[in-house]
């Protein structure tokens, strides 16, 4: 926690600063309210402490500022003995506390320390409430750089802003769930309840008391009030019961247009045409497929696996206490023809299984492959890829590795790959590689 500490006397300003220093807190000195206004944002992190009477900008014009700055930091006023009426004053306009002079300097201390927790509380607060609201950490926690993987996150953000029902079709593991969370928090309903309900978990009885009552005592709203004004995923949406459905058509009809609900509907179904067209009745499926997001297999973006690979094999390597993983020319090539029958959420196991093995300093992602390819029976055979693609994609690869670890220091990647800095930039506009993503 930070503590500015603003007052004219250098030997006041030295004192209180060496008191809360003491107590391990972050001290920083201005001589001047002005000077103090210039280093003190909206979020700063820590408490003001201020005298009232200086020269230019008093302690109380400070205070108002501050208070129309930043309503909740804390600032504690350092008052002349007996001014009662400028300490009522203070508190009035805001402040935290007041201290009269000559004061105790444990009192100071404690103080702090409690205005410092009352701070740290807020900012955690602001913190989670952006980012609950704000969807671009979603949209960055979708990794991929694809024309499918750009395309995508266009239709995120449009179709975010929209009001209609959208249906999601994709194999297992290809981010289906992900994008209606993403779907979500980037549009207007991102501060309202998003509520989710597996269609497969429950029977048909079960399912339609869950989603519109009468509810049991566990349960105090049906989910369809929960997710008023906010998102309804009903994920595997092909398992509706007939009853359901029917009853879920007149929720959908009497909500209109534009829908006070956003309803996600996401179909598991490996073929979403047999799948989900068949198993819902016409009327209720052209509503909920209103628009579509339809999540390409993984081994139809090759592009991508080599960056998600790495992406996740460097979490994994922090977590575990390892290096990241280095991925050999012919491992790469494993990996961009691997099957992935289970998609995105199989790569994510491989790298884990991968790094743990490098922990262990034996086997080979190659065996990792092979194991799960026969416990999955992967029927889906790769695609052949032109050689074009592997270059690419490996080169991509290495020069993304190398930025990470030189934290985005162009110098130390010309060096380490021995590439001319023309040569470095040209690459890295053509793969969409961008410096600042590294610093
Ligand atoms: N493009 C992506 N970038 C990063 N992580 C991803 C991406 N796509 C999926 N994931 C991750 O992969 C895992 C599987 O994704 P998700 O659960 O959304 O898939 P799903 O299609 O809903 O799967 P299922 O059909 O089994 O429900 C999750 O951990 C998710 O965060
Ligand atoms: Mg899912």
């Amino acid at each position: 926690m930070r503590i500015a500490i603003v007052d004219d006397e250098q030997d006041m300003r030295q004192s209180i600063s060496q008191w809360l220093a003491l107590s391990g807190f972050e001290t920083e000195t201005y001589a001047s309210a002005e000077e103090a206004l210039k280093a003190i944002g909206p979020d700063f992190p820590g408490v003001v402490v201020s005298d009232i009477k200086m020269p230019g900008m008093d302690g109380m014009v400070f205070l108002k500022r501050l208070m129309g700055m930043d309503s909740s930091l804390p600032v504690i006023m350092i008052t002349g003995h007996g001014d009662v009426p400028m300490a009522v004053e203070a508190m009035r306009i805001g402040a935290y506390d007041f201290l009269e002079k000559p004061f105790n300097p444990d009192r100071m201390t404690d103080l702090a320390k409690r205005a410092g927790q009352t701070r740290r509380l807020t900012l955690d607060n602001r913190a989670l409430r952006r980012e609950l609201s704000d969807g671009t950490v979603l949209m960055r926690k979708l990794i991929g750089s694809s024309p499918v993987m750009e395309r995508l996150r266009e239709d995120i953000l449009d179709l975010g802003q929209a009001d209609c029902h959208v249906l999601i079709t994709g194999e297992t593991g290809t981010g289906k769930t992900l994008v209606a969370h993403a779907l979500h928090a980037v549009g207007p309903r991102a501060g309202k309840p998003l509520v989710s309900v597996a269609c497969a978990a429950h029977d048909e009885a079960a399912l339609g008391a869950l989603l519109f009552g009468p509810t049991s005592e566990m349960q105090d709203l049906p989910l369809v009030e929960q997710a008023r004004g906010g998102s309804l995923l009903l994920e595997g949406v092909e398992a509706l019961p007939q009853a359901v459905q029917a009853r879920l058509l007149t929720v959908i009809e009497d909500m209109g247009m534009p829908a006070e609900t956003r309803i996600v509907a996401i179909c598991n179904a490996p073929d979403p045409d047999t799948g989900c067209e068949q198993a819902l009745r016409p009327d209720l499926f052209y509503r909920l497929a209103a628009m579509r997001i339809d999540l390409p297999p993984l081994r139809a973006r090759g592009e991508d696996i080599l960056t998600l690979f790495n992406r996740f094999g460097d979490e994994f390597a922090e977590e575990y206490g390892t290096d990241a993983p280095q991925v050999t020319a012919q491992e790469a090539a494993q990996l961009l023809q691997a099957p992935w029958p289970g998609n995105v959420r199989q790569l994510i196991n491989i790298a884990e299984r991968a790094i743990l093995q490098q922990r262990r300093g034996s086997g080979t992602i190659a065996s990792l492959l092979m194991a799960d390819g026969e416990e999955t029976g992967a029927q889906v055979t790769a695609e052949g890829k032109p050689l074009k693609e592997y270059v690419e994609a490996f080169e991509r690869m290495l020069i993304d590795n190398t930025m990470r670890r030189h934290r985005g220091s162009i110098a130390g990647v010309m060096e380490e790959l021995s590439l001319p800095r023309r040569t470095l930039n040209e690459k890295m506009a053509k793969y969409g590689l961008s410096r600042s993503d590294y610093l």
